[in-house]
């Protein structure tokens, strides 16, 4: 199976990544976690911890190399889902070109649907286990008590907005390229968690 979780920043792709990729038995790919690892392991470059931390978009090429090595792991043979790749149309363009020449072929990409405001809430209220990698939200999802709790800079109100926007600007354009090869699932993101993986999963057809 390999499936593109398309949404805007909030929309709980990071969130359904997590059970779709434990019911698939596929790795998740996540370009948000890995420029994030290489922050905490001080390698990432300078200008993009810096274009992260405001809200923008790192530049395409970098990020197609970084998939492009990614999609060369052994994990990657029966499948993978990619979360937060491709978010522009040239990465769109690159990704059908890797999967090409490495002999894979996308089943569906699916995109997650919930409206500004509560993106905008869900985004603020956000806190990660820095041991678990777990995601949870202070009123949705509210993390255990002992819990190692990150908020990540990208979170902060000022920062929101502009990944927002980016979303709007850049990503929404990825939409109709994907409409038009027949692969787009639109899924209703609202509500909760679990409701929002049986309507991927019947998306699916799984
Ligand atoms: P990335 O990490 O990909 O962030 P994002 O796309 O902005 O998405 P998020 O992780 O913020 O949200 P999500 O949709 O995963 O939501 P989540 O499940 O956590 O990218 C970060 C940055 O890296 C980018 O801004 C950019 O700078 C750079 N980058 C990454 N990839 C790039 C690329 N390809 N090109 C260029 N730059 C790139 O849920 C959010 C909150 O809502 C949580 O608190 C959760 O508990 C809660 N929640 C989830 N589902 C529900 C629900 N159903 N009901 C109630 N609450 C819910």
């Amino acid at each position: 199976m390999l499936i593109v979780l398309v949404g805007p920043p909030g929309s709980g792709k990071g969130t359904q990544a997590k059970v779709l990729t434990d019911r698939f038995g596929i790795p998740h790919i996540s370009t948000g976690d890995m420029l994030r690892a290489a922050k905490a392991a001080g390698t990432l470059d300078p200008q993009f911890r810096a274009i992260m931390d405001a809200g923008g978009l790192v530049p395409d090429e970098a990020m197609i190399q970084l998939i492009d090595r990614r999609m060369d792991e052994p994990d990657t043979k029966k499948g993978f889902l990619l979360d937060g790749f491709p978010r522009t149309v040239p990465q769109a363009e690159a990704l059908g070109a890797l999967l090409e020449r490495k002999g894979h072929k996308l089943d569906a990409v699916v995109q997650l649907d919930v409206s500004r405001a509560l993106l905008e809430e869900r985004l603020i209220g956000r806190r990660t286990d820095k041991r678990t990698g777990q995601i949870y939200h202070l009123v949705y999802s509210p993390p255990p008590p002992g819990a190692d709790l990150e908020h990540r800079a990208d979170d902060r109100p000022e920062a929101v907005g502009k990944r927002l926007d980016a979303y709007e600007a850049m990503t929404a354009a990825l939409l109709p390229f994907y409409q038009a090869k027949g692969l787009l699932r639109r899924v209703d993101g609202v509500g909760k968690p679990d409701e929002v993986t049986t309507r991927v999963l019947a998306t699916l057809g799984a």
